[in-house]
């Protein structure tokens, strides 16, 4: 498995813990995310971007987003065909948005949780599997209605 991590100024501090929390799990991960040292105040939609890309061209199969609130992350990430982002912050809904939405992304808020919590969501969130029978039948609608407005 392979994660997309993105983060804009707000989400620095937990990106880096994030990258920690991956590498002594050995889980592979792309970093597309806002560094210390770049430009003063980037955009967040400039960060969501890569990362979703990276989602929907194959080159990983989750992904991260880390923002001030994880709130306009998750927005900007729900725009782009294919992605299903789920905005969480407590282990129960990360696992079950994985679980019943199959959602493929996941954004918090560095403002909002701190490091502990944020390394069980990513656990739940990971290591849940997405749901066959009702729940692919909801997400299915939510693709129809992302194909009815992507003209
Ligand atoms: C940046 O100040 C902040 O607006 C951003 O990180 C995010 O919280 C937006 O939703």
């Amino acid at each position: 498995m392979k994660i997309a991590i993105s983060n804009d100024h707000g989400g620095i501090n937990l990106k880096i813990a994030l990258k920690k929390y991956l590498d002594d799990k050995g889980i592979e991960y792309i970093d597309y995310g806002y560094n210390a040292g770049g430009e003063p105040n980037p955009d967040y939609p400039d960060y969501a971007m890569p990362a979703c890309e990276a989602i929907v061209n194959g080159t990983c199969d989750l992904g991260i987003l880390i923002c001030g609130t994880g709130i306009g992350m998750s927005i900007a990430a729900n725009k782009v065909p294919g992605i299903r982002c789920g905005h969480t912050h407590d282990t129960f809904s990360a696992r079950m948005t994985r679980i019943h939405n199959h959602a493929n992304m996941i954004a918090f808020g560095e403002r909002v949780i701190g490091e502990g919590v944020m390394c069980d969501i990513v656990e739940a969130f990971i290591n849940a599997t997405p749901a066959d029978g009702r729940h692919l039948r909801r997400v299915e609608k939510i693709t129809a209605i992302e194909q009815k407005y992507s003209k």
